[in-house]
């Protein structure tokens, strides 16, 4: 006696299965897709870095960010520009000193390295692009640390607010719109907001880094800015284990007073994201890093990956996770594509 199985009886009889549901209808071409697509990356979705190194006069390539540089005042203008021109919604710019010491004195000159920038930005393209400041030490210590150290080395959280603060208003004073909070310093967002609101710059904008996590990540961004550290900055940034506490973190900033939270790094914290996104009453950005940026490079000049196509991904990505604007370092070359 022989047995047939149960689908190849039905086969015989010409009864193929029949899915129920047929999910693929919404996959026919490319115009059915565009349709019924959940996100799509505008533009004004994205935010440039932007490095300016003091005493410059033509821009320095990295060499583990293939296509980023160290701006000179004028190459910082003319990206700016170009930024502005194919849409992106916000610039973001670090300082690179040449000089440093241990309370990061730099920092808070009004024509250090750091606020010379933003103004020259702000003149650049005004109203048209949000100008953001990164607002955190470690650019300008010779120790390399966030914040100013106590006596026995530690980072001093309350000591580092008062830096904060003078930095918030010297970056308010150049017509930044937005201050990149970064350093991971308790209550450095209400300490900001006081003097903001105090000196009448009600209307300059706080971004919380607010869950920022200890990561390997940051790797290129160190070459970027010179930074001058030595050991790890695992007492203030982020335990990359937590997930619960990045939630908790950016509650914290909410309280004080934040008007957009972030997340960083990017890919590697979605969950993060997504449960600070799920919450949030004020926007929430993410920001993908030198070190997510350096490895879709690498891998595409390797030729292992498309290389437009994994940046389109990666930030597509991004923004399903629930950010609502995302700082890259393809921000201007990506948004050229969009339009
Ligand atoms: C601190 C700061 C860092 C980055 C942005 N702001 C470095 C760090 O925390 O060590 C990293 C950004 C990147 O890797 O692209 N001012």
């Amino acid at each position: 006696m022989t047995t047939t199985s149960p689908a190849r009886t039905a086969a015989a009889r010409g009864a193929r299965p029949a899915p129920a549901e047929r999910p693929r209808r919404l996959r026919t071409t490319a115009a059915v897709r565009r349709l019924v697509a959940e996100h799509r990356t505008h533009p004004a979705d994205l935010v440039l870095p932007m490095f300016v190194l003091e005493g410059a006069r033509e821009p320095v390539a990295l060499g583990s960010m293939p296509g980023v540089v160290q701006h000179s005042m004028d190459s910082l203008r003319r990206a700016a520009a170009e930024a502005a021109e194919a849409g992106v919604g916000g610039v973001m710019l670090f300082g690179v000193p040449t000089t440093r010491d241990a309370t990061g004195t730099a920092a808070t000159e009004p024509d250090g390295v750091l606020n010379a920038g933003l103004r020259a930005l702000v003149e650049e393209v005004g109203d048209a692009v949000v100008v953001m400041s990164d607002l955190c030490l470690d650019e300008f210590t010779d120790h390399g640390h966030c914040g100013v150290l106590d006596a026995s080395g530690r980072v001093d959280n309350d000591a580092t607010l008062v830096r904060y603060q003078e930095m918030a208003l010297a970056q308010a004073a150049t017509g930044a719109h937005m201050l990149g909070l970064s350093g991971m310093m308790d209550g450095q967002v209400a300490a900001v907001r006081e003097v903001l609101e105090a000196d009448g710059y009600t209307d300059t904008a706080v971004l919380a880094y607010s869950a920022k996590y200890a990561s390997a990540f940051y790797g290129p961004f160190r070459e970027a800015v010179d930074s001058q550290l030595r050991g790890d900055r695992k007492t203030y940034q982020m335990d990359p284990a937590n997930r619960r506490e990045g939630l908790r973190e950016a509650t914290l900033d909410l309280a004080e007073g934040a008007d957009v939270v972030m997340v960083k790094p990017a890919m590697s914290y979605l969950d993060v994201l997504a449960d600070v996104a799920a919450v949030s009453p004020v926007p929430v950005a993410a920001y993908q890093v030198s070190g997510e940026y350096a490895m879709i490079e690498a891998a595409a000049a390797n030729g292992w990956i498309d290389r437009r196509r994994a940046i389109e991904e990666s930030v597509v990505g991004i923004q399903r996770a629930g950010a609502d604007f995302v700082l890259t370092y393809w921000a201007t070359e990506l948004a050229g594509w969009l339009r």
